[in-house]
């Protein structure tokens, strides 16, 4: 079933693939050399003075190794973008002769393959469930992410789309320097005060495969995953929003009067790390806020990874990052965009279930709730049903054909599509499914409800017990209020961080599963007999919707505090998340009957609480410099280092440390080790009442103990910092078990409570 909600949750393949010359498939290679795409870091500071700009410069050096041997149809290697902001450099395609030269030219620093990553695809209701309402806290104060630039690096977006109405928008800022550029069914004016900017980038893409079409050369959107995080993270208000009627509400962005821009790097027939850089490029160079990319690079190390070179521009600018952690969970260690200068987001449930129906039997004196995701509001009355031994598995239509004006009662004999096909094509009037599937969300073709084996011995009886059994059913139904929320799903993909294990990820849970915002209206999403239909709307589920909730919750606190650093902000973020779900136990873990408590490496912190965040009391800052230091301890060369700082004099490696000032920890010992001990230095600063006295307190796991010094620390001013010093000690072996924790300071007239995970591995 290639259509319909299941589309929902898209994973990311592990691997990101290197590209090798598609190139000249056609040509003997012993005749041309072949020339690949590169990413090709200089050092700018180091130009020579009688080139008038970085652009001639990179000009220059690509024309200047130019190898005679290489392709005769194109007689330079291209220069494909120059990149200023996210990096000092270029990408270009260049023969491995070609390279060489350039290795030994002057100002050159470092190449990288140009990635190839398959395409990812790594709402109503959520706001409620994160507490933002009108009246009170962080939506009021931060007067809905008023003035505040949101950037999407995404797969485009649907211009025409409701959640981009800019009827209550605020005039585009001043500062703006972004562009609305034209391409295929796209022109400027379909940019306006909500979406302020659209570009496209697929040079990389065209530069890897010559001979591609692109199906829609501009910003719009031909997939519908960009105009869902977009919406999410800032569409304006859509009242009556639903997908065929599930779901049904005032449709929004956690930002709704926040503006957008759209970067589309992500495209049905490929995504390039040139063309992600080169997006993130132009999204900090055009002055937006916030970054948000619901995609990331898999297996990279942090100095070759798209997302990681250009998030350390980007908080040098003050601009925070947020990323999706990726859907490849849950065993443990697979994460990407695991970098510590950004916000790493995992996805969690709502208390919502989006797809139910209801089964109604003997006279509507029996009921049984069902999931469903059929697209009509259909109430089918009195129906006859249908069940022996032989329709009990209804994959036969010689078997239904004596049944087609009834309701037929079948057993999941395994694949439900393919079932509910079978159902559907034999003509019956309805189909109830005995199946345990209750997260089935694939499009259903005709009125069906699938009821948990637990419901169904009442149904069962009270056919067996009447000549003409008859049952009623009802679609369209969506429940609020189910608990426990919020879980964290299994797909999430779970820390240690591949690139850097040494910061706990993923840093923060927030609603991912589920989600109902706007989409392309470019394909079917349901069908209903031989009919398709599209939608405005649709539900989509993966840490791809969460990544734009984080965004969203980020730009609400950039309104409300225009002088926090990102460290601050997602320290914020952090402190104040929710380890607890709505039934008051610790947040679980999806799976397991919901019995596994979920871990740090599971959701970092816990579920985002966005009016805490607003007033966290006490925030743990970092800048440029001490990602800078974590980069030096991890002993990489100058050349990796600079790749992500790109100035070889801005920074230095005189203060090496892996200890950052960061609200979490992570205690390496090993499988092994029997005992040892643990240091990390922290340094808070104080953004609450201005005098405030708080005290530690911890909890911690078995074989472990912890020590804070000093126990208690004093405020007298706002901005005033204090440091302290926690130590993690194991005393017994961990038996190779990850173990967890965390360190809590309280503050003693009990507002603030700023709390940090840690583990212990
Ligand atoms: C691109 O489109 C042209 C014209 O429609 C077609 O001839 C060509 O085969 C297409 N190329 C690819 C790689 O699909
Ligand atoms: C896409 O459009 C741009 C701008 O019009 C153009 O320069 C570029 O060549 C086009 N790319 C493709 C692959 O058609
Ligand atoms: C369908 O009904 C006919 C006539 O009542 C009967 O002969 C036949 O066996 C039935 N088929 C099945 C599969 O029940
Ligand atoms: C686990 O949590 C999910 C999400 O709230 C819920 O739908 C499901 O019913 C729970 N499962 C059990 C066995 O409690
Ligand atoms: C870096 O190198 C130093 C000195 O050789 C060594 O002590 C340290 O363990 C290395 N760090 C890492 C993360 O490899
Ligand atoms: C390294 O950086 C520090 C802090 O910016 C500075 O004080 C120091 O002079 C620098 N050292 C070198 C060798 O550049
Ligand atoms: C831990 O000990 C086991 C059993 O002695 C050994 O197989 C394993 O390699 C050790 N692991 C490490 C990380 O040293």
């Amino acid at each position: 079933m290639a259509h319909g909600p299941s589309h929902a949750r898209r994973s990311l393949p592990l691997l990101t693939l290197l590209i090798h010359a598609c190139v000249l498939l056609r040509v003997p290679a012993a005749v041309r050399a072949e020339r690949t795409g590169y990413i090709v870091h200089m050092d700018k500071p180091a130009m020579p003075a009688h080139h008038a700009d970085h652009r001639e410069w990179y000009a220059a050096a690509v024309a200047s190794v130019t190898d005679a041997s290489a392709d005769d149809d194109v007689a330079e290697p291209q220069l494909l973008y120059t990149y200023d902001e996210a990096l000092h450099g270029f990408a270009a395609t260049l023969s491995a002769s070609e390279l060489r030269t350039l290795r030994g030219s002057p100002g050159f620093v470092a190449a990288y393959p140009d990635r190839r990553a398959t395409t990812l695809h790594d709402t109503t209701h959520s706001m409620e469930f994160l507490g933002l309402n009108s009246a009170s806290g962080l939506w009021p104060a931060a007067k809905f992410g008023d003035g505040v630039i949101i950037g999407m690096i995404d797969t485009g977006v649907w211009p025409e789309s409701a959640s981009f109405n800019d009827a209550d928008m605020p005039p585009v800022p001043s500062r703006w320097r972004g562009t609305c550029e034209p391409g295929v069914q796209f022109t400027p004016s379909m940019c306006n005060r909500k979406l302020i900017g659209a570009r496209y980038f697929n040079k990389g893409l065209v530069a890897a495969n010559p001979s591609i079409n692109i199906s829609m050369n501009s910003t719009r959107d031909m997939d519908g995953h960009g105009t869902h995080t977009s919406s999410t993270a800032g569409g304006s208000a859509v009242p009556c929003a639903s997908y065929f009627g599930y779901g049904r509400g005032t449709a929004r962005g956690v930002a709704p009067r926040a503006h957008v821009a759209m970067y589309k790097v992500s495209w049905p027939e490929g995504r390039y790390a040139s063309d992600v850089l080169a997006g993130m490029d132009a999204a900090i160079a055009d002055g937006v806020d916030i970054i948000s990319i619901s995609s990331g690079f898999n297996g990279v190390p942090l100095y070759e990874d798209p997302v990681a070179i250009a998030a350390f521009a980007a908080i040098e600018r003050g601009i925070l990052v947020s990323a999706s952690a990726g859907n490849n969970g849950p065993r443990p260690g697979t994460l990407h965009n695991g970098i510590p200068w950004l916000l790493t987001v995992a996805a969690g449930t709502v208390d919502r279930k989006m797809f139910a129906g209801t089964v109604y039997y003997d006279d509507m004196r029996g009921s049984i709730g069902g999931v469903t995701t059929y697209p009509e509001n259909a109430w089918i009355v009195y129906t006859r049903l249908v069940y022996n031994d032989i329709v009990s598995a209804c994959d036969s239509k010689e078997a239904l054909a004596n049944s087609t004006t009834a309701i037929v009662v079948c057993r999941d004999t395994g694949d439900l599509v393919e079932q509910l096909n079978a159902v559907a094509e034999a003509g019956v009037a309805g189909a109830i499914f005995i199946s345990d599937d209750a997260d089935f969300h694939d499009s259903m073709p005709l009125p069906a409800v699938i009821i948990s084996p637990e419901d169904a011995p009442a149904l069962l009886s009270y056919i067996n017990s009447r000549t003409v059994p008859t049952a009623a059913m009802k679609f369209q139904q969506t429940i609020l209020g189910t608990r426990p929320a919020p879980v964290v799903t299994s797909y999430s993909s779970r820390g240690p961080s591949p690139s850097y294990a040494g910061v706990l990820k993923p840093d923060i849970l927030a609603p991912g599963d589920h989600i109902l915002a706007s989409v392309a209206p470019v394909r079917p999403f349901a069908m209903v007999g031989q009919t398709q239909l599209t939608s405005n709307f649709l539900v989509e589920s993966g840490t791809s919707m969460a990544c734009p909730h984080a965004s969203g919750v980020a730009a609400l606190l950039r309104a409300v505090h225009p002088d926090w650093s990102p460290a601050m902000i997602k320290s914020a973020i952090m402190t104040t998340a929710t380890a607890t779900d709505n039934t008051n136990n610790p947040i679980a873990a999806a799976g397991d009957g919901n019995a596994t408590i979920a871990s740090p490496l599971d959701m970092g912190s816990g579920h985002v609480d966005p009016n805490a965040a607003m007033d966290p009391g006490l925030v743990y800052d970092a800048g440029p410099g001490d990602f800078v230091a974590l980069l030096c301890a991890a002993n990489y060369t100058n050349a990796q280092i600079m790749a992500i700082t790109r100035s070889s004099t801005a920074y230095n490696c005189s203060s090496a440390s892996s200890d950052v000032n960061y609200p979490s920890f992570v205690a390496t010992f090993g499988a092994n080790a029997t005992s040892g001990d643990m240091r990390f230095k922290r340094t808070v600063t104080n953004v609450g009442a201005g005098s405030a006295v708080y005290r530690a307190a911890w909890v911690s796991p078995r074989n472990v103990e912890v020590a804070v010094s000093p126990g208690t620390l004093e405020f007298n001013t706002v901005g005033q910092t204090a440091t302290f010093e926690v130590v993690i000690k194991l005393t017994a072996p961990t038996g190779g078990e990850p173990a967890f924790g965390a360190v809590v300071w309280a503050d003693v007239s009990g507002k603030y409570r700023v709390r940090t995970p840690y583990v212990v591995l």
